[in-house]
């Protein structure tokens, strides 16, 4: 079974941040750029989170890699403060489906803040319990609800595809059972079994 890691960690931007949220930031967009053609050949999957000048991100894949990854983003001079929130071998990814999710820091987000007293996006100060939290919220964040600026952050239309069928199965099989049942009633109801 493959050693499976989920690292999180936290820090804060080193460039121009004044370009508005939701809008084309260019450092934003490299750093994406970089994900996206680094990531999946690795097979790392995960989801980076910016608001208020702070990165949250987090990394899921094979130990080696993702302890690979990190290493190159401790060294990395487009952000500071970087701070380990959390790592752990986990039995499943959450963002299978992404070579790296972006998210802008939105409403929903700043209610869940101010849930905990916290002004500001500033993961550095996250309790595990916010961690986790949020990282259920952003693996269950729409693209619609949450129109990233920087493109299609995903692994590709296909991997989109697979998921959506995913989410879709349950219902599907639901409805075909409703289905089936029916006729067995109208079959039952017309005498004819
Ligand atoms: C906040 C932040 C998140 C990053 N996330 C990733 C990532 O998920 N994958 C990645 O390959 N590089 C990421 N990078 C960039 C790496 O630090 C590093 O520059 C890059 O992996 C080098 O790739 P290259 O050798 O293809 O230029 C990130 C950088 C920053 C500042």
């Amino acid at each position: 079974m493959p050693d499976l890691l989920r690292l999180v960690y936290a820090s804060k931007a080193n460039f121009d941040t004044s370009v508005a949220e939701g809008e084309k930031n260019p450092a934003l967009s490299e750093i994406l750029t970089q994900c996206r053609r680094n990531n999946e050949p690795k097979n790392i999957c995960g989801v980076l989170c910016y608001g208020d000048g702070f990165f949250f991100q987090c990394l899921e894949g094979d130990r080696s890699a993702v302890e690979g990854l990190y290493d190159r983003l401790l060294n990395d001079g487009r952000h500071r403060d970087i701070t380990l929130l959390s790592k752990r071998a986990v039995p499943q990814r959450m963002f299978r489906q992404w070579s790296m999710k972006f998210m802008n820091v939105d409403s929903k987000i700043r209610r869940m803040l101010q849930i905990e007293n916290l002004d500001e996006f500033q993961p550095h100060s996250f309790s595990d319990l916010m961690v986790e939290r949020l990282l259920v919220e952003l693996r269950d964040a729409s693209e619609k609800r949450r129109p990233a600026p920087i493109g299609t952050q995903g692994r590709g239309a296909s991997a989109r595809q697979a998921g959506a069928a995913r989410e879709l199965m349950p219902g599907l099989v639901f409805a075909t059972a409703a289905g089936v049942l029916a006729i067995v009633f109208g079959l039952m109801l017309a005498g004819l079994i």
